[in-house]
């Protein structure tokens, strides 16, 4: 199975201009890729995935977007507990989950981020799939080492079974990406920093593909 390039814009870019940009080049032929810009980009792009969702269809929760909207666009991915979500906005384990029952419930698919065994869901889920993101690798430029990661990826398939897709994310580039599918094992990454710098990102797609 081809591996699944995930790309999490974070609240980048700051223009629609620079974001059409951004994701025409991100365009690889026979690829898997799944871009997930800030919400408001979503449209215009045709986006498949999205960074976070809510867990209630609709209703007076100010600010919130749910999945059903999502739905709607032609997403197909949800980020859900992403760490920088847990850290800044104060998302819990009981949170999250239910924003990953939501999301299935929608029809779409959650990458549920964590970085140890214990934030994995207490029972299968179907169609989840999960991103193995150790804190020290986010965004420092400091990649966990693929034999490290090919522990955690073999723990976590061991908890969940071993059919689910397991992502490897933190400090992707275009020189480690390959070792996470070859030689870790991993269904697919999920790329921060990179996925914004677009010959960058199109050699981890050539890389991996
Ligand atoms: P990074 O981010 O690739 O910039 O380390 C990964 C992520 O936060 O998903």
């Amino acid at each position: 199975m081809k591996p699944l390039i995930v790309a999490n814009w974070k609240c980048n870019p700051t223009t629609l201009e620079e974001a059409k940009k951004i994701f025409k080049k991100a365009n690889f032929p026979g690829a898997e890729v799944v871009i997930c810009p800030p919400f408001i980009y979503l449209s215009t792009l045709g986006a498949k995935g999205a960074q976070d969702c809510f867990w209630e269809e609709k209703g007076a929760y100010t600010g919130e977007i749910s999945p059903k909207m999502l739905r709607d666009l032609g997403v197909e991915y949800v980020i859900i507990g992403h760490s920088e979500r847990r850290k800044y906005f104060k998302e819990t384990d009981e949170t999250i989950n239910k924003k990953m029952k939501a999301v299935i419930k929608a029809g779409l698919k959650p990458i549920l981020c964590i970085n140890k065994i214990s934030q994995l869901p207490a029972k299968k889920q179907e169609g989840l799939i999960i991103a193995y993101e150790p804190l020290f690798a986010i965004g420092t430029g400091k990649p966990c080492s693929p034999k490290r990661a090919k522990k955690m990826r073999v723990l976590i398939q061991r908890k969940m079974g071993k059919n689910i897709k397991v992502l490897y994310g933190g400090s992707v580039n275009s020189q480690n990406a390959k070792d996470y599918i070859k030689e870790a094992g991993f269904g697919g990454l999920l790329v921060g920093g990179a996925s914004l710098k677009p010959q960058e990102f199109l050699d981890i797609i050539k890389a991996v593909c």
